[in-house]
């Protein structure tokens, strides 16, 4: 198991008002798992996100990642956990406008070994993974949003990282870059990345293994894609279309979990 959390709860203090943003979480994922996080706005997805990316703790309850229990760990040590197991991708891309997609890229691997020579080519090949090769001197307002997205991508696994953590990946472009972002992602996926996506876009949820629905800081519902009821109305209309997509995605589905199998 990869991720595993068990009973995590997260309270916010605001001035006297206490905000229980996670109620008791018990979660396992494993290894190439390609997961979507659901849930209405302020259910606690990106509270959620945050834990599992090491960039903050839980208040009660124990996380544990890669069989490494974080809960103790010095603010340090999650920090180099974080830096060396997880790879982050935003809604708002969050890249340094000034800096080349190159520079972007190799931002993370300032605190990897070697000199600049490899980290300059291993910053490259991310790029050329997510089909920028072509861009790498482009500055961000020189890039699309989709392509922006895909440097955001390059800076997330240019370390490799065992997870791979999107939030709301897709909440800013339009929908043909939206299936190309998810492409790239499929893609990662089916090389063995592990991934997990909050999304409140069906189309983006359906290319997914797994759903989980977040309520008031609970999980109300884990399933298989095909049986997520958040995806229910979704598939009816796809098979009522005769849609080709959406077969093929019941038959990968039907033998789930598929370690190692690609959703799409
Ligand atoms: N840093 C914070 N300080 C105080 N309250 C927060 C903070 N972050 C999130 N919250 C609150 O916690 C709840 C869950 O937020 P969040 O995890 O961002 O939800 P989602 O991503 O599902 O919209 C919300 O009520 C939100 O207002
Ligand atoms: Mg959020």
């Amino acid at each position: 198991m990869i991720i595993r959390t068990e009973n995590i709860a997260k309270t916010y203090r605001v001035g006297v008002e206490r905000i229980r943003a996670l109620r008791g979480i018990d979660l396992n994922i494993k290894a190439n798992e390609f997961v979507a996080v659901m849930g209405s706005s302020g259910s606690g997805k990106s509270t959620l996100m945050n834990i599992i990316g090491c960039l903050d703790r839980p208040s009660v309850g124990r996380y544990t990642l890669a069989d490494r229990n974080t809960s103790r760990m010095s603010a340090a040590d999650l920090a180099t956990v974080r830096n060396e197991k997880i790879g982050f991708v935003f809604q708002s891309f969050e890249l340094l406008p000034r800096q080349t997609a190159l520079k972007n890229v190799e931002l993370p691997l300032i605190y990897a070994h070697g000199g600049w020579r490899r980290r300059r080519r291993r910053a490259k090949q991310a790029l050329e993974r997510v089909g920028l090769g072509d861009r790498i001197t482009h500055r961000p307002n020189q890039l699309s949003g989709g392509q922006k997205q895909r440097v955001a991508i390059a800076r997330a696994i240019v370390n490799n990282p065992a997870i791979l953590l999107a939030d709301e990946p897709t909440g800013n472009l339009d929908s043909s870059t939206t299936r190309e972002i998810l492409d790239l992602f499929c893609q990662l996926h089916a090389e063995g990345q592990t991934i997990i996506i909050v999304t409140h876009e069906q189309d983006v949820a359906a290319r997914c293994q797994r759903i989980i629905w977040l309520t008031d800081g609970r999980i109300s519902s884990d399933a298989p894609v095909r049986e997520a009821p958040a995806l229910r109305d979704y598939w009816q209309h796809h098979e009522q279309n005769g849609n080709a997509t959406t077969n093929d995605t019941i038959e990968i589905v039907q033998d789930l979990p598929p370690e190692g199998k690609p959703a799409c």
